[in-house]
């Protein structure tokens, strides 16, 4: 590592095989289990008032864990007013007094371990070891925004000029910031949008997914909490389509961070293209069809426990998941026959047990598509297995891993959000055409790779478009700092998160000449 990032450390979280560590945790977990939240807009510090509707729980349709009273549009033009009205002493705070008060939020999060961890599995059916991932990764997007404040905004870059001359180049905040959270990472990419857009120098309008507004306050709760300015953050939870086009269509907005799926990408970068004022900043993390390439000299036995993770951890529900797994023939009989019986083995059932592998969907509708897609898949493909869902799972979301082994020709050209994995054969001098074909799929979030071969690395490595590459191991779970995270092509516009170079995208530069 650079000696820049050295003095900061990612959350150390705590190690899920410590079973004394572990069952206190599980203890304080189920005490929380009659907890109820009630989610509204929170706009200059103030939690709006309305109806509240019942929220319930992926794991079980019956159950209550909250409320929501949904944004209207007058929370919608006072947060604008606000957010504008603000910015410009946001903008001239220093950026290590922003640092500091990230800093705390991430101290704060910490601190609010077990709800998050119970508002994670609850709202949106994490299993234990994901809700703690994310987390931790929240965690770390505090303390890596606020470190890359110091490092990039903490003072000026003098530059040379003619004698008599000084310059110096400076970054500044843009302007008011939207960020538009996805329901799949609700705290880790919620809160890394936010505090990316703080730390430098924007003021924020945060709105969650309409499917976790839960967690998305309290996120925002504990950045208020550490001290961001009441006027300088605002919620807006559960608003309609309309309201969010009043957001976007509005000239005082300066810049988007979204991350959802490439369709509503679209739709907001048309949206933002249609007004006429300044053009504002699109930062757009967006959806993958990520392949997985194992060629004949592949550790089979590594591969499964690898595929297994990347395709059907989270119930696939990643953006990073692995949907396309292309094995070079030689293999490919032993890879599909083990990849089945392995796949009888996960186990399917409230996240909270930690027996379980794979929790819910995260609602109905996601659950009903996905039934839909496999059900017209099976007509051409052959099923290589599905994992056994337990009955007593039937009033919940859940969805049982499935895989399907399809041709070459028949590789998908959509994301499909959830536990379905595509196999294909490719043969043995037929390398650089796999990545060709995974490359003409115009996406380019994540690829794996499984090989004991140098040439294979090399081949892969400089073919395949995608934005992380994983050579031997999963392809899911980017560390902030470590790995930073993004795609190109349909998978988004960069720059990526926990990346040196994301808060550029969020800033303004300014030259400043003065004739001494
Ligand atoms: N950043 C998340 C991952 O790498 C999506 O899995």
């Amino acid at each position: 590592p650079s000696e820049v990032f050295a003095p900061r450390r990612n959350s150390q979280g705590f190690a899920m095989t410590d079973i004394v560590a572990l069952e206190p945790l599980r203890q304080r977990l189920a005490a929380l289990e009659t907890q109820s939240f009630t989610a509204a807009a929170i706009v200059g510090g103030e939690r709006r008032q309305g109806t509240a509707q019942a929220r319930f729980s992926p794991i079980d349709l019956k159950r209550q864990i909250g409320t929501l009273v949904a944004t209207d549009a007058a929370a919608v033009e006072q947060a604008l007013n606000l957010a504008d009205a603000a910015q410009d002493d946001w903008a001239a705070t220093t950026a290590a007094s922003r640092a500091t008060l990230l800093d705390k939020a991430a101290d704060l999060l910490e601190a609010r371990q077990d709800e998050f961890l119970w508002l994670l599995s609850r709202e949106a059916g994490k299993t234990l070891p994901d809700a703690l991932g994310e987390l931790r990764e929240a965690v770390d997007y505090c303390r890596f925004y606020a470190h890359e404040a110091r490092r990039l905004m903490g003072s000026a870059i003098a530059l040379p000029g003619v004698t008599g001359e000084s310059n110096e180049l400076r970054l500044t905040g843009r302007g008011p910031f939207i960020a538009i959270a996805p329901w799949n990472f609700p705290l880790a990419i919620f809160l890394g949008q936010v505090t990316a857009a703080l730390a430098a120098g924007n003021t924020v309008i945060a709105k969650p997914s309409r499917r976790t507004p839960l967690i998305g306050m309290r996120a925002i709760e504990a950045l208020l909490d550490a001290g961001v300015p009441a006027n300088v953050l605002h919620y807006l939870p559960g608003e309609s389509g309309g309201l969010s086009d009043k957001l976007l269509g509005d000239h005082r907005v300066a810049g988007v961070a979204f991350t959802g799926s490439t369709g509503a990408a679209w739709k907001i970068n048309r949206t933002l293209a249609s007004r006429d004022s300044s053009i504002a900043s699109l930062i757009a993390e967006t959806g993958g069809l990520n392949a997985m390439i194992a060629d004949s000299s592949a550790h089979v036995e590594q591969l499964i426990i690898d595929v297994l993770m990347s395709a059907f951890n989270s119930a696939g529900q990643r953006c990073s998941a692995l949907r396309i797994l292309l094995v070079q023939d030689d293999i490919a009989d032993q890879v599909i026959s083990r990849l089945g019986l392995a796949m009888q083995e996960l186990r399917m059932g409230d996240p909270l047990q930690l027996s379980t592998d794979v929790g819910p969907t995260i609602d109905t509708l996601s659950q009903r598509d996905l039934k839909a897609y496999c059900d017209k898949l099976a007509g051409t493909a052959k099923l290589i297995a599905t994992t056994p869902l337990p009955a007593e799972l039937a009033g919940g979301c859940y969805f049982a891993p499935h895989a399907f082994e399809v041709s070459l020709d028949q590789l998908p050209t959509v994301e499909t959000f959830g536990p379905v994995l595509h196999v294909a054969r490719f043969k043995g001098d037929a390398l650089a055409d796999a990545v060709h074909r995974v490359n003409k799929l115009g996406f380019g979030l994540t690829m794996g790779v499984h090989t004991r071969l140098d040439s294979t690395v090399d081949v892969v490595r400089k073919l395949a478009k995608v934005g992380n590459l994983y050579i031997n191991r999963n392809q899911i779970g980017a560390v902030v700092g470590s790995q930073p995270f993004g795609g190109e092509g349909l998978s988004g516009t960069g720059f990526k998160a926990g990346g040196p170079h994301y808060l550029l995208r969020f800033a303004c530069e300014r030259t400043l000449t003065i004739n001494t």
